[in-house]
């Protein structure tokens, strides 16, 4: 009797989701999701990694994982809007289901923040409200504060505002420069930033107005 082989159904693969990542500078962040990504700590994939600077060595850091990495120059644009509208049309074109702000050193208006309605995450080197902007650090220090640390936000239409994932705090120490506290700080974004990922993709975040609900999940 012949045997005839059944045809198995195979079950769908679930799509990972995509992530892309905007950096202006060194992508020691960027670096770090790509890290826990690999040992899948993370699941998800970067499908995109932008860059407003060409020196950007976040690019260079992608390009070694395969990731596609491109520089969108903004002075290339007759505005803000025209940029945005040519980053949006990436993005969809990509099907990118988050947005990782990881170093991105421009403001994005309110028309590109509101076509990702809580898919866009930011990490910020102090613990916000306090020392938001872009000398976060040097201002910590320089205020006389004990303590700062990292913050991952959600990205709303105001600057370092959005309702807050995670923090962390970091001791400021009496002998620390703003180049030994960025070290230990950043050592803190490396391990936060994957992590708030995480518990967002994993659907354990629920934000109602600025409160984030989120549920730590055990080490993968
Ligand atoms: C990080 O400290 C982040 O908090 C801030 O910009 C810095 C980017 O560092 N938004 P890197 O490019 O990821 O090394």
């Amino acid at each position: 009797m012949p045997v005839v082989a059944r045809a198995k159904k195979l079950e769908p693969i679930p799509k990972l989701p995509s992530l892309a990542v905007f950096c202006s500078g060194q992508g020691s962040n960027l670096q770090a999701i790509i890290n826990a990504i690999r040992a899948k700590k993370l699941l998800a994939r970067i499908v995109f990694v932008l860059s407003d600077q060409p020196q950007a060595k976040a690019l260079k850091r992608a390009r070694r994982f395969g990731i596609e990495a491109r520089t969108i120059n903004p002075k290339e644009f007759s505005d803000r809007a025209a940029f945005e509208e040519a980053l949006i049309e990436l993005l969809d074109a990509r099907r990118v289901d988050f947005v990782c702000l990881a170093g991105f050193m421009r403001i994005l208006s309110p028309v590109f923040v509101r076509h990702y309605p809580n898919r866009i995450l930011n990490i910020h080197p102090a613990l916000l409200p306090a020392f938001p902007g872009a000398h976060a650090v040097r201002d910590a220090l320089s205020w006389g504060a004990k303590i700062t640390g990292v913050t991952v936000h959600f990205v709303d239409e105001h600057i370092d505002h959005g309702p807050i994932i995670l923090q962390e705090a970091v001791e400021i120490l009496p002998k620390d420069n703003e180049e030994r506290l960025f070290a230990r700080i950043h050592r803190v974004e490396h391990k936060l930033y994957p992590e708030a990922i995480r518990l967002v993709l994993g659907g354990r975040v629920k934000i109602k107005g600025r409160s984030v609900a989120a549920g730590r999940l055990s080490a993968a």
